[in-house]
């Protein structure tokens, strides 16, 4: 039997989803896309999973790109199918209702940073080399690359990263605003893992919330978009949770959300 191409495992309300192709540097085929696809619908429907943590098998990659053997041969349309398969994915992880957290141990290259991109928070290994260096195969950034980084860090970043194709350390990857944090390679699981249980601790309706205002606000103009927060903000009104919270500050206790 082959090795599946995706392992997940649950840490309490934590789930560690794996990218499983360390031979191949965990490139992203397209039976890899689908089994990430799925994976982050299952884990948004299971009211257990409260964050997901995404990461790369092996020492040396968090991703190292899109497949390039599977792409070496495929037609115009099936080229555009196969950047509509990612990005369908990549949407998907971006507007989920629970954080994601991207831990970056080792390359994040091409599609591998825009799937690095599309987590709502990075953490990455010093080791880590993050780029997109598509131009370099005569190719152009398909998952989003070209419109994330330059949501996330800017034109000059967007423009230095995708035309020259040369990966960043992770040092830079920082300074640019690529990545949340950095950390020796030797204490990555530990720190993400901290994050992770941290975030799981929180309440889920109100991080749910943040990540629509910032998804929806991203988007539209300031009007729009503080209109959008205030009626987010509205809703939280209707949660146990806004309730929990509010008593345990002026309780002085801690709060325990219960995502209702
Ligand atoms: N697609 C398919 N296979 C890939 C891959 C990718 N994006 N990246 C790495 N691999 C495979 C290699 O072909 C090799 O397979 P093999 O052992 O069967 O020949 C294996 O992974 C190990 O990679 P290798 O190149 O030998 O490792 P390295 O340490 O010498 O170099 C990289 C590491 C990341 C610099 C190099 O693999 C690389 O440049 N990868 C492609 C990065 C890229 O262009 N990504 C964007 C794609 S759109």
């Amino acid at each position: 039997m082959t090795d599946p191409v995706l392992l997940s495992s649950d840490h309490g309300a934590v789930r560690v989803l794996t990218v499983n192709r360390p031979d191949k540097l965990n490139a992203l085929n397209a039976a890899t896309l689908d089994a990430l696809h799925a994976a982050f619908r299952e884990a948004a429907g299971d009211p257990a999973v409260r964050v997901v943590v995404l990461t790369g098998a092996g020492p040396k990659a968090f991703v190292a790109g899109a497949d390039i053997a599977e792409m070496n041969t495929l037609a115009p349309v099936q080229g555009r199918d196969f950047a509509l398969r990612g990005q369908r994915m990549m949407r998907f992880v971006e507007t989920m209702p629970k954080p994601v957290v991207a831990m970056v141990n080792g390359f994040a290259l091409g599609g591998g940073l825009e799937l690095a991109m599309c987590c709502h928070l990075r953490i990455a290994a010093d080791t880590a080399r993050l780029g997109q260096p598509e131009v370099n195969l005569g190719l152009i950034p398909g998952f989003g690359g070209s419109q994330r980084l330059l949501r996330l860090a800017g034109r000059a970043a967007t423009l230095e990263l995708c035309l020259t194709g040369a990966p960043v350390d992770a040092g830079r990857a920082l300074q640019l605003g690529i990545v949340n944090r950095v950390v020796p390679a030797a204490e990555l699981e530990e720190a993400t893992m901290a994050l992770a249980q941290q975030l799981a601790k929180s309440a889920p309706l109100a991080l749910r919330g943040v990540l629509d205002c910032v998804n929806h606000g991203g988007e539209c103009g300031i009007e729009e978009g503080l209109a959008y927060e205030a009626t987010q903000f509205g809703l939280m009104f209707s949660t146990e949770d806004m309730r929990e919270g509010t008593s345990a500050f002026l309780e002085r206790r801690k709060p325990d959300f219960q995502g209702r």
